[in-house]
């Protein structure tokens, strides 16, 4: 099985994000890629059994904007049996604003006929102990569903 990760960062957190999922899913022995996503075509996506999409959440909402080129190009991108995963950091202290790019992300994904494999996990600034165990049940999941598929 192998899996990609694709992540959008400024300062970091979501790049920890990012690598903690990559350990769980090489624990469990999956092959996994990690890009950028200002370096990432959405095409690549379609090489592989699972798609890890973290970004980080700006102004008053906002998706990363190196990544909305992807963003768009996911609209017209057929993922059809990619199984996809979002988890993001953001920053509670944006109270209705937190983390919105994760479910902006599922709702793109959702277009492209790719399988819904977790429920996303959004993280408060740098991810502590108990995400990590919540980020390692995440990539339980998206393997399950990736076997079960
Ligand atoms: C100017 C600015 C605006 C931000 N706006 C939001 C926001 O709307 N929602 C949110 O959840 N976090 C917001 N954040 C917090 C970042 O998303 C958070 O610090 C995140 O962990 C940064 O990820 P990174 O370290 O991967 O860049 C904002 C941060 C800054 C500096």
């Amino acid at each position: 099985m192998n899996a990609h990760v694709v992540y959008a960062t400024i300062t970091g957190n979501n790049e920890e994000v990012a690598d903690v999922i990559i350990t769980a899913l090489q624990e469990a022995n999956v092959n996994t890629k990690k890009t950028e996503i200002s370096q990432t075509e959405v095409e690549e996506l379609n090489e592989v059994d699972i798609a890890v999409i973290v970004p980080y959440t700006y102004d008053n909402g906002s998706l990363p904007d190196e990544g909305l080129d992807f963003f768009e190009d996911l609209e017209n991108t057929d993922l059809s049996g990619v199984v996809y995963g979002v988890s993001g950091s953001g920053d509670t202290y944006y109270v209705d604003d937190f983390c919105l790019a994760v479910p902006k992300f599922e709702s793109q994904l959702a277009k492209t006929n790719a399988i819904k494999g977790a429920d996303s996990v959004k993280i408060n600034l740098r991810p502590d102990e108990q995400d990590v165990v919540m980020l390692k049940n995440f990539v339980q999941q998206l393997i399950k569903t990736a076997q079960t598929k």
